[in-house]
């Protein structure tokens, strides 16, 4: 039976990782998957997260679990804190459930299952470009997939009238897949005023938001990150949002995430949450507990989730450190990425700097000088140090 099966190409992103790690190059530079890596290079264990999980392993008496399966109260009750700021009138009239899903896109899964299973007549719109793996999720759960403009390549900014104009032209019932904050991979975000005209459009339409929030903290801060989605909730009255943990709290490995439906009453919430239970069942019927207690740990005791704030504005501060000196550089070398030069990669937000390499200086990078980005010119900014700076910048001077 599996003498026909062909191997499959290696993932954008993951097969990077895979590759770094053959590369036996001692000057090899990982700027590839999104993960965070230190001024040394290394993806740290938050102390605030070493400490939450000191206080479990204190307390834990069962393995039994998690009941119900959308997760423990305290994280859902976590989750929605975060997205909505506290006592928000969203959560508290019972209008907004969460379901603790395995990861960020364990949580974009779900969401395609629970659309598949109950509203198979809608199309999800995905912005162009978007994270290499979104098209491959919702085709997976086999819901159909149309791209709608978001990315200027000429300004290196948000294509914004054009993407209105694309929102305007996307059918009512429709998805429309939204990145909350530090749009992955251009590091391009709408602003608050435009923010509120895409609600609008939204509104007009009759068309619901996904947001896939995957990043939150590393923009601007908790609450501006948030901004965005909040606009939306204030003024659509259903709305879906795919939370992940990851990242800011470092929990990659523990795959921690949620995905919280919005309805316009709380009943319809109930029955929205009971088929997503479904779903989860019959996917991987319960989910992991762990890295959810972290979570609900570290947030609610006020001496954790001070130090967790003080230790993702580190992480944010060292991210934004490394775009400056990129950009300095890279000027330095008389090298433009654009033809306006590299101020661009400063103001784009998050881990990622959609550099505008091409394939072919892609390829070269890594062909001859173990550099590892993305095909589409992304680069993981969290990846660079002082060290590997100026090997990074003679590369990109040869390549480009
Ligand atoms: C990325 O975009 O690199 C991250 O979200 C990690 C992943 O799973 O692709």
């Amino acid at each position: 039976m599996f003498e026909s099966i062909e191997t499959a190409a290696p993932d954008a992103i993951l097969g990077l990782t895979e590759a770094f790690r053959k590369d036996t190059n001692p000057q090899k530079i990982n700027l590839g998957v999104g993960v965070f890596q230190d001024e040394h290079g290394k993806t740290p264990l938050l102390k605030s997260v070493k400490e939450a999980e000191r206080r479990i392993l204190d307390v834990e008496k069962t393995k039994t679990y998690v009941t119900p399966n959308n997760g423990t109260a305290e994280y859902v009750a976590c989750v929605q804190r975060l997205l909505f700021g506290s006592d928000h009138p969203t959560v508290t009239s019972g209008r907004a459930v969460s379901a603790h899903a395995p990861g960020g896109t364990g949580a974009l899964r779900l969401a395609g299952d629970y659309l598949k299973q109950n509203h198979s007549e809608s199309t999800l719109w995905m912005s162009d470009p978007t994270w290499a793996n979104h098209r491959a999720i919702f085709a997976a759960a086999g819901v159909p997939t149309q791209s709608y403009p978001y990315y200027d390549a000429a300004s290196r900014g948000l294509a914004f009238d054009r993407m209105l104009e694309g929102l305007r032209e996307v059918p009512a019932r429709d998805v429309v897949l939204l990145h909350a904050c530090c749009h992955n991979p251009t590091g391009v975000d709408p602003e608050p005023g435009q923010w509120e005209a895409i609600a609008g459009v939204l509104a007009d339409r009759g068309c619901v938001p996904l947001l896939d929030f995957a990043y939150q903290g590393f923009g601007t801060g908790l609450d501006d990150d948030a901004s965005g989605f909040r606009i939306l909730a204030e003024r659509l009255p259903e709305l879906m949002v795919c939370s992940s943990f990851s990242k800011n709290f470092g929990l990659y490995c523990e795959r921690v995430g949620a995905l919280t439906v919005v309805s316009a009453t709380a009943e319809v919430s109930q029955a929205v949450l009971s088929q997503i239970k479904l779903c989860i069942r019959r996917s991987y019927s319960n989910p992991p507990a762990h890295g959810a207690a972290v979570v609900s740990t570290v947030l609610d005791a006020p001496e954790l989730r001070r130090s967790w704030e003080s230790e993702l504005e580190q992480m944010r501060d060292r991210i934004n450190g490394m775009r400056r000196r990129f950009a300095e550089s890279l000027d330095a070398r008389g090298v433009k990425l654009s033809p306006s030069g590299n101020a661009f990669v400063v103001q784009q937000k998050g881990m990622f700097s959609f550099s505008g390499l091409d394939k072919e200086q892609v390829h070269r990078l890594r062909d001859e000088f173990s550099i590892y980005l993305v095909g589409d010119g992304r680069i993981n900014v969290a990846g660079m140090t002082e060290a590997n700076m100026d090997r990074l910048c003679d590369a990109i001077a040869t390549v480009a």
